[in-house]
């Protein structure tokens, strides 16, 4: 396994990085194209490990598919094989996105359970429930939904669904199975996330009326069968990556990085987070530029359901609190194990307190280089960040978790004058 190794220094960021795809948009819309036949070329995709997983499942499908990023072509196959296997499902929970378009277009669907990963359980009964609101018979069987629509197979109706919580693989597999089903749904209760929004503009461009993605009430006139077409389309900035460099750039004081890309509409959450705690944020045309004097301020976060603060950044704004002046208090309400960086940031003299699902952090003068593990992907980066400023070389191991959701993120770093490098097959 890769280790990626950092020597922290006190030399600002200075320079621009551009900003690449959202993986988390990429990622529905890839499991879109099983909603009709065609080509369907997706632009400005990342080259991660997600979308190389998503490809050889949609491959095993029966689609051929060329990863050439940040270019993707999908291509109907012959026949599909509405099934996604344990051995893919478990590297990548996204992959139940698949059900929601096998069901709408084949009629039936077998999917392993994605099980939980290391920031929770992750359950998906909410896209089960709905499913079933929509005609489908589900059961469980050895580990697999087993998904079959009205009458043994047939079209899905449109029915009117209401989440429990707002869930975005949620309701974006739901949008999927609506998309075909027959008559109109409705769904409450959703997830507002700019990947949300965007795959609703996918499906309006694949032939789909999609009213209301991006917000929580969506509308969706089901297509008739076989009448959706391939589309072109270049996917949005993935703003979890650009927030993840602004946080990087704000380590250091006398920092000035553009980034190139980064979409302010989508980051009104954290951006405010990162103004209140000293760090002057600036659009700049199609660009922010991100310029740190002086010191940082402690902030507290509650994260939440978009448009609040994401939990996806909660690692990175923790380590940007770990140098602050004061006290922060950083509440986590979206996943019960999302803390899993802690005990890596205090192993390098980071002073955080855990009780239950919050975090009391004092800022502290300075951290020191140690090896860390990655547990998970976003864990993975505020590890990256905690070194570039830490006395010292600091190793993260198991960076497997890293290279899921950060294109060449050591070049990236390396070219505003981090110093980042990474060992090939070190220790695990
Ligand atoms: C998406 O995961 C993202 N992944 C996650 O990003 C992100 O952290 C998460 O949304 C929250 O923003 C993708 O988009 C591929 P949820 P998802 O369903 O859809 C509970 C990253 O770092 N829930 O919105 O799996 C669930 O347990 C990844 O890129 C149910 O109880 O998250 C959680 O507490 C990590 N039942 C909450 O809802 C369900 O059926 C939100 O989960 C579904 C979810």
């Amino acid at each position: 396994m890769d280790a990626i190794l950092i020597r922290g220094n006190n030399q600002p960021l200075r320079g621009r990085v551009r900003v690449s795809g959202a993986k988390n948009a990429a990622l529905p819309i890839l499991c879109a194209t099983l909603l009709s036949d065609g080509e369907s070329r997706l632009r400005n995709v990342p080259a991660l490990r997600d979308i190389d997983t998503t490809a050889a499942l949609l491959r095993f499908m029966g689609r051929n598919v060329e990863v050439n990023a940040p270019e993707v072509r999908v291509l109907a196959g012959s026949d599909v094989r509405p099934e996604a296997p344990y051995e893919l499902v478990k590297q990548m929970r996204a992959s139940v996105l698949v059900l929601g378009p096998l069901v709408a277009r084949f009629g039936r669907a077998k999917v392993s359970l994605p099980g939980g990963c290391a920031i929770g359980a992750r359950p998906i009964d909410q896209h089960l429930k709905a499913l079933e609101a929509m005609g489908c018979t589900i059961r469980l069987d050895r580990g697999y939904v087993i998904a079959e629509g009205p009458s043994g197979g047939g079209r899905l109706k449109a029915a009117e669904v209401c989440f429990d919580l707002p869930t975005v693989t949620g309701t974006e597999n739901i949008m999927m199975a609506a998309a075909l089903a027959k008559g109109r749904s409705t769904l409450l209760n959703c997830a507002r996330e700019p990947e949300v929004e965007e795959l609703g503009r996918i499906l309006n461009k694949m032939g789909c009326e999609v009213d209301g993605a991006g917000t929580d009430v969506i509308h969706i006139k089901g297509a008739e069968p076989g009448s959706l077409a391939p589309f072109d389309h270049a996917i949005i900035p993935d703003r979890i990556e650009a927030g993840t460099y602004m946080v990087a750039a704000a380590m250091h004081e006398g920092s000035d990085v553009i980034l190139d890309g980064a979409e302010l509409s989508d980051m009104e959450a954290l951006v405010s987070k990162m103004r209140s705690a000293g760090v002057d944020i600036e659009s700049e045309g199609q660009a922010l530029r991100i310029r740190r004097q002086g010191p940082i301020r402690a902030v507290n976060i509650t994260t939440a359901p978009h448009p609040g603060f994401p939990t996806d950044m909660q690692a990175q704004l923790m380590v940007l609190m770990c140098i602050a002046r004061g006290e922060s208090v950083i509440t986590e309400t979206i996943f019960e194990n999302r803390f899993m960086h802690v005990p890596e940031l205090q192993r390098m003299g980071a002073s955080i307190a855990l009780r239950g699902n919050t975090a009391v952090v004092q800022g502290v003068d300075k951290l020191y280089g140690a090896s860390v593990m990655a547990t998970d992907l976003r864990a993975s980066a505020s590890l990256v960040i905690a070194g570039l400023v830490a006395e010292g070389e600091t190793e993260v191991r198991r960076v497997y978790h890293l290279d899921r959701g950060y294109e060449h993120i050591e070049e990236k770093l390396g070219g505003i004058g981090g110093n980042v490098a990474r060992v090939r097959n070190a220790e695990s």
